[in-house]
């Protein structure tokens, strides 16, 4: 079964770039760029790494992004992504990144972008991995900003294929961003919204009322609205869930409390994916194993996350079918 989810086609659509920054690299930027660090050791890292909730994260996420200066730098990172992309078969990914977190330390949301989208490139012509970029909004930083961080991206459109809304949710409801995401939209983004990972399911129903998204990213508290989730499965609305990260940031107590296998017999279109791997131990087959062997996920239920993943992307339709293809293909392969 390790083997069969290990080389079993997939696609990653719920992955912060930034999040895949290991420390290894850290380190070697904040050298290259004399960069200071708060710690000088792996063992510092994994002792800082012992989150409480999403904010205790995201306090140590945006500090650590700091070692990010140069386009070469955020090719470095996107570059070791790809990699593990190619080691765990992962076909398709699309990828967010926070260019306010860079703007606000005065790197040009250029040099984020075409370093990021060079990798990205190479990708596809060595490895034939395809991917798409989308671009997200610091909630806590507001709507105005987020305003402003689009009206930069309108130059970019080119490399850019949508928007989504991430950082601290509890108090930062969706509706705020209402204008933000309708500019977005006007200018032929795709939009997708982070909601229900701690905030209520109420947060689920503004993205999907008022920003209007085509996916929610974790939505895990929909199980608390029997209403919303019956919506859900109606409207087939994708939910890009992250196991070990709901583990890590303590949204669920420990893995075998985990929903996303309820959510999954329940008729709902969710996806795993691995949000930040490098801080929360593992990239998306070590998301898989987990399911397997603390949640008893099964082949066929492997098997009905992969195909959602490519149903749930933003390929076109043609290219949708064809990665589901390789995925029958290589199910009946192994049968
Ligand atoms: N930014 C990076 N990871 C995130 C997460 N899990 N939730 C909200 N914002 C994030
Ligand atoms: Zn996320």
């Amino acid at each position: 079964m390790i083997e069969f989810l290990k080389q079993m086609p997939k696609a990653e659509l719920h992955l912060h770039i930034e999040g895949s920054l290991e420390p290894e690299l850290m380190f070697r930027l904040a050298k290259r760029n004399h960069i200071p660090l708060p710690f000088d050791s792996e063992e510092q890292i994994r002792e800082a790494y012992r989150f409480s909730d999403l904010q205790s994260f995201l306090n140590i996420y945006y500090q650590s992004a700091c070692v990010l200066q140069t386009e070469e730098d955020f090719y470095d990172m996107t570059r070791a992504y790809i990699e593990h992309c190619r080691l765990q078969n992962i076909i398709h990914t699309e990828i967010f990144f926070d260019p306010q977190t860079h703007m606000d330390r005065g790197i040009d949301f250029g040099t984020v972008v075409r370093g990021i989208h060079q990798a990205l490139d190479e990708g596809r012509h060595k490895y034939n991995i395809s991917s798409h970029l989308i671009l997200c909004f610091l909630r806590h930083l507001g709507p105005g900003l987020a305003m402003k961080t689009l009206d930069q991206a309108l130059t970019y459109k080119d490399k850019i294929i949508g928007v989504g809304l991430d950082s601290s949710e509890l108090g930062f409801p969706p509706d705020q961003f209402k204008e933000v995401f309708k500019k977005a939209m006007d200018n032929g983004f795709l939009t997708v919204a982070h909601a229900g990972e701690e905030g209520p399911p109420e947060y689920i129903r503004q993205a999907l009322d008022v920003l209007k998204v085509k996916r929610i990213d974790h939505g895990v508290r929909c199980i608390e609205d029997p209403k919303l989730m019956h919506r859900l499965v109606e409207e087939e609305i994708p939910l890009t869930v992250c196991p070990l990260s709901n583990v890590k940031l303590k949204v669920f107590h420990q893995m075998r409390d985990h929903n996303i296998l309820s959510l999954l017999e329940k008729g709902l279109k969710v996806t795993v994916n691995s949000d930040d791997p490098a801080y929360f131990g593992g990239y998306l087959n070590e998301n898989l194993m987990a399911l397997h062997e603390e949640l008893g996920m099964n082949r066929d239920q492997a098997v009905r996350l992969a195909k959602n993943s490519f149903n749930a992307c933003f390929l076109e339709p043609e290219e949708k079918r064809t990665a589901v293809l390789s995925l029958e293909t290589y199910v009946k392969k192994s049968e």
